[in-house]
């Protein structure tokens, strides 16, 4: 029996569990997996380590081309490369984290890493889990399954400070409110619910009970209903 190729699309700000939970249904169900967070931020890395001035961001869009980002796509090792240079630890530091949302704002570099995001949903085989701010509304539009995580800033702030060790949590709060603000008003595709994605509260849930929801979806849209 052949299994149509499926895309989803989960989106939501920071700290609802986007990425433990995009990870988990791709691997649950033999399904490729994009993390477009982590694309932005290797783009960011590029710029933090060639000295673009952050604040510039006319001197942003014009190298924006320049560094050759790969994404690996498999939900159990997703590796990313700048340049041929795997990036994975350094993309999670506190000062690309801080950095991202003034990158990411650049219409010139959304228009570059959103091409290549529709590249790699279009080759995948089989199908894929996408999670990102704006896959549903821009990137995606026709995905097949659309997921808005959110949960409570209190609930947000104590998964990252868990990840981040020994991290404060009021701090982590408000720096994570502070990238949510600047991700969800930025002019170009900002942080956005689709009209037509399906809204989940992680904030009471576990891990699991979040995944066997979306899988749930995911295998409802397949069997067709
Ligand atoms: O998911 P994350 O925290 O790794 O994302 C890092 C930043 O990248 C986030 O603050 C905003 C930006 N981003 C974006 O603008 N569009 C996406 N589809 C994904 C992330």
């Amino acid at each position: 029996r052949t299994v149509p190729s499926v895309i989803v699309a989960i989106d939501g700000p920071s700290g609802t569990g986007k990425s433990s939970t995009s990870k988990a249904v791709a691997a649950r169900l033999g399904l490729s997996y994009l993390d477009t967070g982590a694309q932005y931020r290797a783009i960011t890395w590029w710029m933090v380590t060639n000295g673009i001035d952050l604040d510039d961001p006319t001197a942003i869009a014009a190298v924006a081309g320049k560094p050759e980002i790969v994404s690996g796509t498999d939900p159990a090792a997703p590796a990313i490369t700048v340049d041929g240079v795997d990036v994975s630890g350094p993309i999670r530091t506190q000062e690309v984290t801080s950095s991202v949302s003034a990158v990411s704002a650049v219409p010139e570099v959304r228009a570059r890493i959103t091409e290549l995001q529709r590249s790699i949903a279009a080759a995948a085989e089989g199908g894929i889990v996408v999670e990102g701010r704006d896959i549903g509304t821009t990137v995606l539009p026709d995905a097949d399954l659309k997921i808005f995580l959110t949960a409570s800033p209190e609930a947000r702030a104590a998964r990252r400070s868990g990840e981040l060790q020994g991290a404060d949590v009021n701090a982590t709060r408000e720096a994570l409110l502070k990238r949510d603000a600047a991700d969800s008003s930025r002019k170009t595709s900002p942080l956005a619910k689709a009209g037509d994605a399906v809204e989940v509260d992680t904030t009471d849930l576990t891990l699991a009970q979040v995944v066997e929801c979306v899988v749930t979806l995911v295998e409802e849209k397949r069997a067709g209903k």
